[in-house]
């Protein structure tokens, strides 16, 4: 089956750089996240066709991360969270980084180990899970928006959109487990 020969080149190419010793201990070794991915159809595939948004991504970023923190912040509660231990713009340079990056077209320890580490800061910041979920949507708004609005330049459109629900909700899988 097609969907399946890409899942796995994609788990061959992470375990070649699990062997390569990158990281102390790969999270790969939980075969638990390739179940997940397996679950989802998170194929090679549509990690290319990630890769081929990216452009669209850092080139909107701007307009991205301003509807996520005015969703944020019309909620006091999560004002109150972001002003008692950074700045709006700091976190927004942050979330910019981040998508950029996530949608690099790659998926290996260190993107996992990140969301480790960003549910360990969301955990230690008391961020509640609804309210995490919530600016999660809020985000996959603008981003199948904007997928959306340019179809007549994404010539795999409808395959993007797919791929980008996909590693979304892997995303979501990883930060919230
Ligand atoms: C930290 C992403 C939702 C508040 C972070 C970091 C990332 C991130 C990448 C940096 C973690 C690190 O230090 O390695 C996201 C994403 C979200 C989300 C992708 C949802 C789509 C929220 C929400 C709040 C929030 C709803 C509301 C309060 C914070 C705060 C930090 C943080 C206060 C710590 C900043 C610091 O101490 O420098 N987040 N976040 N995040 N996030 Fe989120």
């Amino acid at each position: 089956m097609e969907g399946m020969e890409h899942f796995n080149h994609t788990t061959d190419a992470i375990h070649n750089n699990k062997s390569a010793g990158i990281e102390r201990q790969s999270a790969w070794e939980n075969s638990e996240l390739q179940l997940q991915m397996r679950m989802i159809n998170l194929t090679d595939e549509d990690m290319r066709l990630i890769s081929l948004f990216r452009p669209v991504v850092a080139s909107r970023i701007e307009q991205i991360t301003a509807s996520f923190y005015e969703s944020i912040l019309q909620v006091g509660k999560l004002n109150e969270i972001i002003t008692k231990h950074t700045t709006v713009d700091r976190l927004r340079q942050t979330l910019s980084n981040h998508l950029v990056e996530m949608f690099s077209g790659q998926i290996d320890d260190a993107f996992i180990q990140k969301r480790m580490k960003i549910a360990l800061v969301h955990q230690k910041i008391g961020l509640p899970p609804k309210w995490y979920m919530g600016s999660f949507q809020n985000l996959q708004n603008t981003l199948l928006r904007i997928a959306n609005e340019m179809r007549n330049e994404l010539p795999e459109h409808e395959e993007i959109i797919q791929a980008i629900t996909k590693l979304l909700s892997f995303e979501q899988q990883l930060v919230l487990e």
